[in-house]
């Protein structure tokens, strides 16, 4: 059993629910009646057509008993980005600060404000609009953590314009296939960026990818605008005197941003949206390696991300929240971008490391900001541990109130530090677990109201039903374990994959028809607490990163000498997991460190950094069944150096088993 923690009288003070049984009590009430908790949240954004009248929440979620679909506030009329900058302009927040804006280098800062902010958009706006981008175009982005990245995609949402934003970690390979599958009109990025030390050539990499999009899926997009970032902040290490030579520049189809927005007017009027027209689209990977471009629309979106922001971070006017992930992940998305604007808060948006120039960056900036809500991954807390404690002690950490994270399962020894260390053991800690697909948190712990354990994602969000499953699809009551699936939809859950909804009713609604299939693993304890215990599928998580066995084993086999790759997660200290893989070669190939080095590199240009495989092990076979099926549960053993494998006899070949141990690396 482990130890509870109770919210302290610090945060329970400030905190809006303050106690189990009110939040037990408004939940129950979203569920019962989602009109009422929701159409709240609604009546403070601009409509400009309200809701038909009894058309709050349609779904189908059976695909025995037709398509999937899921709609709020069917026949309403707005504007995310109008209700995220105009509104609160004309609500009396013009000169508050939306964004404080650190650079790699703490030298460089800027701040903006809601006003200026809103100026700044709708200039872009109207200079997409000037070259012929319109509703329902796509805009890929492919940019370092500035503010123009934030512009880019509220221009997106003030004209209609769908954003796929994707990381700038990512390969040019990868973003060739994000641009060519939702084929993009524009794509914009930066010349380059610094992150720590290191010089990231990102206008480079998007000239691969514009020539590979073209060679590999025959998709040409028309235009590429430039963010001139590198000179005007403060080189952090070798850059070369002529920064124009780091990349190409093709006068058909370039464009300096800094060029598009001049004379551009301040005014830009709102494409008006339905409330199920697209807001943007995000890629995520999927388990057979083709990643899926989730599609999240206008009004449900905007309704959870602002509800799911204001509880579970508890944001009041004065705070300053901060949110370390980078905009090119969902969390980006809604908790850097949307939600944050939504409630007219105060952000802080942050471009470098947590080690730059030294380990404690995160708490100089939380002691600078006067942050009081901070949102990271476990995977940076499991690395800050590492350093001692007395880079976090050196900094005033006490406007803090409440400390969030995101991306993986977090171990109690992280939680444990990040609680009395960070958060002095006073502050809420918000383990959120939410996906891509969910559009915000499904599951956490409210500060102020609901208790805490250790490794516990908590309790469901308001509008959110978690059911468990047995492998018979039977739901699970009281304790125990099962798939987690969801049998109603919240407002910020996706609608469908960009141009495939085959895929969407197939990879989410047919393993248990009537649920929306998460495809993590969790169970439920005694006090009625859900923990998730990990992805069920063949989905990997390396920092927070998910990615497929599949999409890394289709690259390891690209090298002509590997005949066939199996890949496993194997547990890792800081990252959670790591990629350990096995190649079977092809005859007369030799294995060798020439081979891993290469296989190494090959799969971070492919996929891109983070993806980088611990491990490559020889292997002369896979421990398959007679069926066929690599038996991964086997290979992860073998990977950790466990014996203990359990029943090998429904193996083709049990006697690779004991090759492939004698084998390891
Ligand atoms: C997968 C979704 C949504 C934020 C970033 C990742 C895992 C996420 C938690 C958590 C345990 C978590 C799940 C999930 N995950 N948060 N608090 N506890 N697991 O988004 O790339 O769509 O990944 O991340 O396995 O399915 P994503």
């Amino acid at each position: 059993m482990s130890r509870v923690y109770n919210p302290s009288d610090y945060v329970v003070e400030k905190s809006r629910i303050k106690s189990l049984n009110k939040y037990k009590e408004m939940h129950a009430k979203s569920l019962e009646d989602p009109e009422a908790f929701w159409s709240e949240i609604a009546s403070e954004f601009y409509w400009q057509t309200p809701h038909q009248a009894g058309k709050f929440v349609s779904y189908n979620f059976d695909i025995n008993k037709g398509n999937i679909f899921v709609k709020w506030m069917e026949g309403a009329v707005t504007n995310v980005c109008f209700n995220l900058l105009d509104r609160n302009v004309r609500n009396g927040y013009g000169d508050k600060i939306a964004y404080y804006w650190e650079g790699n280098c703490p030298e460089d800062y800027s701040r903006v404000t809601y006003r200026k902010l809103m100026d700044l958009v709708c200039q872009f706006a109207n200079a997409l609009r000037d070259s012929g981008v319109g509703k329902g175009d796509r805009v890929s982005i492919y940019m370092p953590m500035i503010l123009e990245t934030i512009v880019c995609m509220l221009a997106c949402a003030r004209i209609g314009a769908v954003h796929s934003v994707v990381f700038a970690g990512f390969s040019s390979d990868s973003l060739a296939e994000r641009m060519s599958d939702c084929k993009a009109k524009v794509l914009v990025t930066s010349d380059g960026a610094w992150r720590g030390s290191k010089l990231l050539e990102l206008k480079k990499i998007c000239d691969e990818a514009l020539d590979k999009a073209k060679d590999k899926y025959n998709h040409t997009v028309d235009m590429c605008i430039v963010v001139s970032h590198l000179a005007r902040v403060t080189p952090c290490g070798n850059l070369p005197d002529d920064i124009k030579s780091l990349y190409k520049w093709n006068e058909d189809r370039d464009m300096w941003w800094h060029e598009m927005i001049e004379g551009q007017s301040t005014i830009c009027p709102p494409e008006w949206m339905d409330a199920e027209d697209p807001l943007f689209m995000l890629y995520t990977s999927g388990s057979t390696g083709k990643p899926k471009g989730v599609l999240h629309t206008t009004a449900g979106f905007l309704l959870y991300a602002t509800a799911t922001f204001r509880y579970v971070f508890d944001y009041r006017d004065k705070d300053i929240f901060w949110c370390t992930a980078d905009v090119g992940w969902i969390t980006g998305h809604s908790y850097v971008v949307y939600a944050p604007l939504a409630n007219a808060a105060t952000s802080v948006m942050f471009e470098g490391t947590p080690f730059y120039p030294d380990n404690d960056r995160y708490w100089s900036l939380v002691e600078k900001y006067r942050v009081t809500q901070f949102y990271t991954a476990p995977t940076a807390i499991r690395a800050l541990t590492k350093f001692g404690d007395d880079y976090v002690k050196k900094h005033n950490l006490k406007t803090l109130r409440v400390l969030g994270s995101v991306g993986e399962p977090i171990n109690p020894e992280a939680w444990l530090w990040y609680y009395s260390l960070i958060g002095n053991n006073r502050c809420s800690i918000v383990d959120t677990f939410w996906q891509t697909e969910t559009g915000g948190h499904v599951l956490t712990s409210l500060p102020g109201a609901t208790p805490m354990k250790p490794g516990a994602a908590g309790y469901p969000f308001f509008g959110v039903h978690p059911i468990l499953l047995d492998d018979n699809g039977k739901e699970v009551e009281g304790p125990g374990e099962g798939y987690l699936v969801f049998s109603r939809p919240w407002p910020g859950i996706m609608r469908t994959l960009f141009g495939d909804h085959d895929r969407y009713e197939k990879v989410y609604f047919s393993k248990f028809p009537g649920y929306y299939c998460t495809g993590d693993g969790a169970k439920r304890d005694e006090d009625g607490f859900l923990w998730v215990t990990g992805r069920i599928d063949d989905m990997l998580n390396v920092s927070g990163h998910l990615m497929s066995t599949a999409e890394v084993e289709g690259v390891l086999t690209e090298d002509p000498r590997v005949s066939e790759a199996a890949v496993v997660s194997k547990p890792h200290p800081v990252k959670g997991e790591s990629l350990y893989c096995f190649v079977i070669l092809n005859d007369g190939a030799k294995f060798d460190s020439d081979l891993v080095d290469c296989l190494k590199r090959r799969v971070r240009q492919r996929i891109g950094a983070f993806a980088a495989p611990d491990v490559i092990q020889y292997a002369p076979g896979l421990p398959k069944t007679r069926s066929g099926k690599i038996m991964r549960r086997i290979l992860r053993k073998i990977a950790l150096g466990d014996h203990d494998i359990g029943d090998t006899s429904t193996l083709a070949d049990p006697s690779i088993v004991d090759e492939l141990f004698k084998n390891r690396p």
